[in-house]
């Protein structure tokens, strides 16, 4: 990638990261390509004197851990919590307020919470950008640029990708980011799930309008011989728990039938819905794909923080 191109994106993008629709498929395809750098050729000092705010009030492993790392290796700082019962949100304080009140110790601020639109509110709040890390059943924005560029490594291409899409598609904020921003692609979609769990009608609504061709399937057996990518998810038993609407379990035997290049994602944490078993196998990439998160969210801090130098960023 060519220094220039990335300068010539920054005041381009908005300020904060909140929804996948807060960004154009070209600030997509330059966060892919800038986070490809990060990995191969990490500037270690790039974000030294900058402090991320990392303020997640629902338990994550992975986005909280890789934005943190993320920070460290850009040689920037880290405040924040991983509870929001250790901040004085437990004493009645609003987000609105704690929000403010982080924007003046740090210079941008990750925030997850179990709220739709916390993210939002607390972007309208906080004088520093903002960067969604999960609010409610909502969005994950950051965790889709993850995913596309896990696509994009293990299948070289996404467009004209068939790509299945299994598990809670209700509630999966995971999903509902990833199946908004797969509008840009010329990919086919296959959504399995039981009905009471299928797409929310306003992602299928973007789908139609965008002419994208997709159907709802209630077996994996009868979509896994024609995908490249067969991202599963869990339920999200934080948000809904009904045992009368089993998700689709991936097992080892369901893959004889597969393309030998599939390739298996999963946001995490799994639950049952994918086998262990499956791991050694080498159709299994969500490892790989939890480990670019690393790469693609150092890429997100650094645009975000406009760390440029004389309008280049290398
Ligand atoms: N994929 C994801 O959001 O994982 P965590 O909940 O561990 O952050």
């Amino acid at each position: 990638m060519q220094t220039m191109e990335i300068a010539a994106i920054l005041p381009k993008m908005k300020r904060d990261l909140v929804s996948i629709f807060d960004l154009s498929k070209e600030d997509i395809e330059q966060i892919l390509a800038l986070s490809l750098r990060m990995r191969e050729q990490p500037p270690v000092d790039l974000c030294k004197g900058s402090i991320l705010a990392s303020c997640f009030f629902e338990p994550s492993t992975r986005t909280r851990l890789s934005f943190e790392a993320a920070m460290h290796r850009l040689g920037g700082a880290v405040i924040g919590f991983s509870e929001g019962a250790n901040t004085s949100a437990k004493k009645g304080e609003t987000l609105s307020d704690t929000m403010r009140v982080i924007g003046g110790y740090c210079d941008i601020a990750v925030i997850r919470h179990p709220q739709e639109g916390a993210a939002r509110l607390a972007a309208e709040s906080c004088a520093k950008p903002v960067i969604n890390a999960g609010d409610g059943a909502n969005q994950h924005p950051t965790q889709t640029l993850l995913d596309l560029f896990a696509i994009r490594e293990c299948q070289g291409k996404i467009d004209d990708l068939s790509i299945a899409i299994a598990g809670d598609l209700k509630h999966s904020r995971t999903v509902h980011s990833l199946v908004l921003a797969l509008t840009h692609y010329g990919v086919r979609l296959y959504f399995i799930s039981p009905e009471p769990l299928q797409l929310p009608a306003g992602c299928a609504g973007e789908l139609r309008k965008k002419g994208v061709k997709f159907s709802f399937h209630e077996t994996l057996e009868e979509v896994l011989p024609k995908v490249d990518i067969l991202y599963m998810t869990r339920v999200q038993k934080e948000r809904f728990h009904d045992p009368s609407s089993p998700i689709p379990h991936l097992k080892k035997n369901h893959l004889a039938k597969a393309k030998t290049t599939l390739r298996i994602l999963a946001p995490l944490p799994r639950q049952e819905e994918l086998d262990p078993a499956i791991d050694a196998s080498p159709h299994a990439y969500y490892f790989q794909q939890a480990q670019g998160g690393l790469y693609v969210r150092m890429a997100i801090l650094s645009l975000f923080l406009q760390k440029t130098k004389k309008g280049e960023i290398f």
